[in-house]
């Protein structure tokens, strides 16, 4: 059984139909990227993934066991705890405004961190000063992941103060705080200028030297081809076809395939001029 079973996902929205059976599967450490145009359900297969849609049928499973649909018999707890099996990259950061970088990364780790308390009760010193301690060793944690993504001299800009390159590095350090078996990105960089791309690409791309099983949306062809162990082509609510990037790129055997990277040629072409 591989790491990542997805079986026949369907989505609709009212009377629009957006997965329409949707199947993959990945290993962990894997890096599979999703590409198709616009329209074609790719957020919506990530949102579904991350629970932050609820998928009308089908299965998703992580490691052996089904994170969706959720067990009737497992407690709210358990499903909280399900929502860290993936984590989150937006195409606009989703930063919190009013908080600093630093405190966007430790706010979510502290929630956290306070499910795990034993003692219920918010006035007992016990609670407390254990309270302090996980806060404490959550900045800690927090300060080293910015660091590892480039903002060791950011940690106390607010989102404001930042391009929009250092926002989605942010951002991607608060997925990580969280630990999450699968990391997903939304179009990490479509919302950046150009000259913004390289350096969120290049922490994708250390996060993949490191093992991390990922999963990535992004319209960067070119950096898809690096990174991945396998591409998806969406199309129409459907997986149209898969493969490895040497595969899908070089000889691709659906017209529809074929027809995606023909315009896409003609754009890049029309822009040249
Ligand atoms: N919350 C929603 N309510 C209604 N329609 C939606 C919603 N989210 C997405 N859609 C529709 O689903 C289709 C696929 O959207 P999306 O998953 O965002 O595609 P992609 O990411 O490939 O561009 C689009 O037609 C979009 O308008
Ligand atoms: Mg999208």
């Amino acid at each position: 059984m591989a790491f990542l079973e997805v079986k026949d996902l369907y989505k609709n929205f009212g009377e629009t139909a957006v997965l329409k059976g949707v199947s993959f599967a990945m290993e962990r450490g894997e890096v599979v990227s999703v590409i198709g145009s616009s329209g074609n359900g790719k957020t919506t297969l990530l949102r579904c993934l991350n629970l932050l849609e609820t998928a009308d049928s089908g299965s998703i499973s992580v490691d052996g066991e089904t994170v969706f649909p959720l067990s009737k018999t497992k407690d709210k707890s358990d499903s909280a705890q399900q929502r860290l099996t993936f984590g989150m990259v937006f195409q606009n950061f989703n930063l919190f405004p009013q908080y600093t970088a630093l405190q966007n990364v430790t706010l979510a780790m502290d929630v956290q961190a306070k499910k795990t308390l034993t003692s219920k009760n918010p006035f007992s010193p016990e609670r407390r000063r254990a309270l302090k301690e996980l806060r404490e060793k959550n900045e800690a944690e927090a300060r080293q992941l910015l660091a590892r993504v480039g903002l060791e001299n950011k940690v106390d800009n607010y989102p404001c103060e930042l391009s929009g390159g250092q926002q989605q590095r942010v951002a991607i350090a608060r997925a990580l705080a969280l630990s999450p078996d699968i990391l997903c990105f939304d179009e990490p960089t479509s919302a950046l200028d150009p000259e913004l791309t390289g350096e969120v690409l290049k922490v994708i791309k250390q996060l993949r030297n490191e093992g991390r099983t990922m999963i990535i949306v992004t319209h960067e062809l070119e950096f898809a081809r690096n990174v991945s162990d396998k591409i998806i082509f969406m199309a129409d609510g459907v997986i149209e076809e898969t493969g490895t990037p040497q595969e899908l790129f070089d000889s691709p055997k659906s017209e529809k395939t074929r027809a995606f990277f023909e315009k896409l040629s003609e754009k890049v072409t029309e822009d040249d001029n």
